[in-house]
């Protein structure tokens, strides 16, 4: 996963910068690369593979300058080698990139039109022409930043340096986290604090939308609006520990914002971006060959595994069964040998799943793992892997893993479905490029913060609430209810908002909040009907939907959360995003240990 350094320095800052990127290593990267200003001009060294690879090219073609930018790439568009190794350049601009620039095509084609040339496949090189081009109509580079962001369309994090401009560095966040950090007549921009921690522990963590002009002398923060603003300064304990919660109050709230990064980098995984195509490792089983799936886990895992289901069945008409892992264990479903079974699972050590794993293996299934930790038993005895790329989740309470979990089985059901002839090329098309809006999505849905918490407010004073949902929103609905109970220990159920009137509908007075997941899909008008049933009785809805569900939606509720229209393949993962705000800020206020909770384990190793 891509790391940024970007030093203003006072002596030479290339070896400062290979320093600070191998502090990054731990993100994951094939390539890596810096640029500085030699006598004023942009130079760049850059490597495939290994850092090592790149300190030999400064060792033979050293760089001098006192100013420059760093990134170790994870390759997302186009192969891992030099080429496309970052720093990107255009004629006076370089700039390194973390993230997806989702609308890269569409400027890559205009920007060819006026006569930019590209020389790499990525996504990035449109940053850097996008702003040369900027400043080729006359803007300064500040200007042209400013000017080029709002073109720009997906979650990211950027750095750049000017030709000529010595004392001259601009970071933008959106997205993916980019902090600054202060030193003595000098200045720093890292992806993390973990990056800066050799040059400094004052730093600043960029707010979501947020660009930075730093000189040597000082910096200034601007908002997305342009609105100058100041952001708190810190002290980071970066130096000792990785893991570290930067701005944020618990790992738990850390881990729900990171997800338009790491949902952005697990898609990457997955997706050829400038073909539009989902690609799979090699598979020692065809798709068309199979008669069923069977899809076992345990907890938030197995919530992913029953979202997934509708997608295969859609997507691939292959029939699916769910288990949760300790019931498939000691029960008497029969496998027909050649079958697929899936196995979900964050820690890839959990003890259920791997004995069904054993059992489905011996049962003659084709074995396919979705694991967060790839070194983990679950794993390594899978026929494949299929890994969620979130990054080390610390709290207990699984957010960031989900979202990759459903990130990847989409990814799976959409291969399987243009394998068996189910989905069209354009209709994969069509159901990547709403994959790959999906960060974006979330960091609108991230915005929701403040509506959020104080609707926690009420939920906090609540000793029961109801989750309800139809289709993918069903499994939601259920994971909605699990983080409730898991971290705040208020009593909370999932039901498919159908069966509210075969025994929920009983509970329903004026105390109890019902939540309901209802974006703006085909059974978006059945779920209505179950609401109006709820609001008859006096029930307190909060409903989660879309301007269009919002606009449509005739009860009488508590509170409306409105999130961008989306596809309805996607909504599982974007609408998680709220689900999981709500049970944090309810868990905040009830002062529960949010990231360890109390009886709770984030591996759980026994049966
Ligand atoms: C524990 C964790 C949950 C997790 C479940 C399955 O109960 O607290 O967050 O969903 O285990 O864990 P796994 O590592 O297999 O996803």
């Amino acid at each position: 996963m891509c790391g940024i350094i970007g030093i203003l320095g006072r002596t030479p800052v290339a070896p400062q910068m290979v320093d600070a990127l191998k502090r990054l290593e731990y993100r994951g990267y094939d390539s890596a690369g810096v640029a500085t200003l030699e006598h004023g001009h942009l130079t760049r060294r850059r490597a495939e593979g290994k850092l090592k690879n790149l300190e030999h090219r400064l060792d033979g073609e050293p760089l001098a300058g006192t100013i420059g930018i760093g990134h170790t790439r994870w390759a997302t568009h186009g192969r891992p080698n030099e080429t496309n190794a970052h720093p990107h350049a255009g004629r006076r601009v370089a700039v390194v990139h973390n993230g997806i620039i989702e609308n890269f095509n569409e400027l890559r084609r205009e920007l060819e039109g006026h006569g930019a040339r590209f020389a790499t496949e990525t996504d990035t090189e449109v940053v850097a022409h996008l702003v040369d081009h900027l400043m080729s109509t006359g803007l300064g580079p500040v200007e042209a930043v400013k000017a080029a962001l709002p073109r720009l369309r997906g979650a990211f994090a950027l750095g750049f340096i000017f030709e000529g401009e010595e004392d001259l560095m601009i970071g933008a966040r959106r997205g993916s986290p980019l902090a600054v950090g202060y030193g003595q007549g000098e200045m720093y921009l890292g992806s993390d604090a973990i990056a800066l921690a050799p040059f400094t522990s004052t730093i600043s963590y960029l707010e979501d939308g947020d660009w930075v002009v730093l000189k040597r002398g000082g910096l200034q923060v601007y908002d997305e609006d342009g609105a100058p603003v100041n952001r708190p300064v810190m002290k980071s304990s970066a130096s000792a520990f990785l893991v570290d919660k930067g701005n944020y109050r618990h790992f738990m709230s850390k881990e729900i914002h990171e997800q338009p990064e790491v949902v952005g980098h697990t898609l990457a995984h997955y997706i050829d971006f400038a073909a539009e195509r989902v690609v799979l490792p090699d598979l020692p089983f065809d798709f068309t060959s199979l008669q069923r799936v069977t899809i076992a886990a345990c907890g938030t895992a197995y919530y992913a595994g029953l979202t997934g289901k509708y997608w295969f069945e859609r997507f691939a008409r292959l029939p699916v069964e769910v288990e949760i892992a300790s019931e498939l264990r000691y029960g008497d479903a029969p496998f027909a040998p050649g079958n697929l079974a899936i196995f979900v699972s964050q820690s890839g050590e959990t003890a259920d799943t791997l004995a069904t794993l054993r059992h489905a293996k011996a049962n003659g299934q084709h074995v396919v793992s979705v694991v967060n930790v790839a070194t983990s038993t679950i794993a390594r005895e899978s026929d494949v892997v299929m890994p969620t790329l979130a990054g080390p989740e610390i709290g207990v309470a699984s957010t960031k893993a989900f979202t990759c979990q459903l990130t990847v089985l989409a990814c799976i059901a959409i291969a399987a479905g243009r394998a068996r002839g189910n989905l069209s090329e354009e209709d994969e098309r069509r159901l990547v490029r709403a994959l790959v809006e999906v960060p974006r999505h979330m960091t609108a849905a991230l915005a929701l913060e403040p509506e959020v918490e104080k609707l926690a407010r009420d939920i906090a004073k609540s000793r029961d609430v109801l989750y309800l949902g139809r289709g993918t929103s069903f499994p939601l609905a259920l994971e909605g209810a699990l983080k409730l109970k898991e971290i705040s220990y208020i009593h909370a159920e999932g039901y498919a908002a159908g069966e509210l009137k075969h025994g929920p509908i009983a509970l329903i007075d004026e105390t109890m909040p019902v939540i309901v997941i209802a974006p703006h899909d085909r059974v978006f008008e059945k779920t209505v009907s179950n609401m109006q049933e709820v609001a008859a009785r006096g029930g307190k809805i909060i409903l989660l939907t879309d301007p269009q569900g919002a606009a449509e939606a005739t009860v009488d509720s508590l509170a409306t959360l409105v999130l961008p229209h989306m596809p309805a393949s996607v909504t599982p993962m974007v609408y998680a995003v709220p689900v999981q705000m709500l049970a944090y800020h309810a868990a905040v206020i009830m002062g529960t240990d949010v990231d360890q909770p109390r009886n709770l384990a984030k591996s759980v190793t026994v049966e």
